[in-house]
């Protein structure tokens, strides 16, 4: 059996889905899940108190908020988990991130595989009301271009390694297949949704007052710092989408195209 952690999110979801498809019993994990594919177990909880009885591989995401990461995987290699795959971040790569997660994880004793997204074509919703309401994206560094990520092939390169052998003490550094601007993503909407969205430059202190209020100070600012002067690394496309899957990663257009109906 395998466990997704955090199965409603941008990546457990489709990851649930896929694992289900591909004939695999599965176990999704969430605090307020209430449902999920045909024959995969539904179970509300916490990550700091997850039961791992029957598992042999886990997903597992950690959110902003602490977990007590060491004990949790601790418990899970009693209980007879033999591999983990953990979403990790790409900041934790470039040093923009601690590697709180990384350092539990490859000291679990468990067989791990570490995923290192870029940014998610998914953050692309925030500007969702915006464009249903007045056709509008309000974004700062209109023109600054990033490898965006469409979360879905995160979950298929998830599932490869919850499934198949040669993952185990891996990292793979995941983008999209072309860095693309937030002046582009909003013309790719507009595409989507067939109709013009227009692009409205937001200084970066009007995007932080935004930010701070769902975001820690400390994570805005790091946000900001990679959407408005990224690395040359952040802006490189990874082989490892590919490399894994045997196909390139999925272009934001079609990321857009999947996901028009939030936009209009
Ligand atoms: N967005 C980006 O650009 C980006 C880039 C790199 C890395 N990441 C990483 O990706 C991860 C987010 O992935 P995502 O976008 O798929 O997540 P998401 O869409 O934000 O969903 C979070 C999931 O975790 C569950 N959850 C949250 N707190 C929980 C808790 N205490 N116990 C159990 N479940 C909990 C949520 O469901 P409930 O609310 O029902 O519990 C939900 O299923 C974060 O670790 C982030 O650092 C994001």
């Amino acid at each position: 059996m395998i466990m997704v952690a955090g199965a409603t999110g941008n990546v457990g979801q489709p990851l649930v889905r896929m694992l289900a498809a591909a004939g695999e019993e599965v176990t999704a994990v969430s605090r307020r899940i209430t449902d999920a594919p045909p024959g995969v177990v539904v179970r509300q909880g916490d990550l700091a108190s997850l039961d791992f009885a029957g598992m042999s591989a886990v997903f597992l995401m950690v959110p902003g908020a602490f977990v007590p990461l060491d004990e949790v995987l601790g418990r899970a290699k009693t209980a007879g988990v033999r591999r983990v795959v953990a979403l990790s971040s790409q900041g934790v790569v470039t040093g923009r991130h601690p590697a709180v997660l990384d350092d539990s994880v490859r000291r679990s004793g468990l067989e791990w595989t570490l995923l290192h997204p870029g940014a998610f074509a998914s953050n692309a919703l925030q500007w969702a009301e915006s464009v249903r309401s007045s056709r509008e994206v309000v974004a700062p560094f209109a023109d600054v271009a990033l490898p965006v990520v469409d979360p879905e092939d995160i979950a298929a390169v998830a599932a490869a390694a919850l499934r198949e052998d040669g993952h185990a003490g891996k990292s793979y550094v995941l983008t999209g297949p072309a860095p693309i601007t937030p002046r582009g993503q909003a013309a790719a909407i507009g595409s989507a949704v067939g109709e013009p969205v227009r692009f409205v430059p937001q200084t970066r202190e009007e995007a932080r007052a935004i930010m701070l209020g769902f975001m820690p100070p400390e994570v805005v600012e790091v946000t900001l710092d990679v959407l408005g002067a990224p690395t040359p690394a952040e802006q490189q496309v990874s082989p490892d989408i590919e490399r894994v899957l045997g196909r390139p990663p999925h272009p934001f257009a079609e990321w857009t195209s999947r996901f028009a109906g939030a936009f209009k």
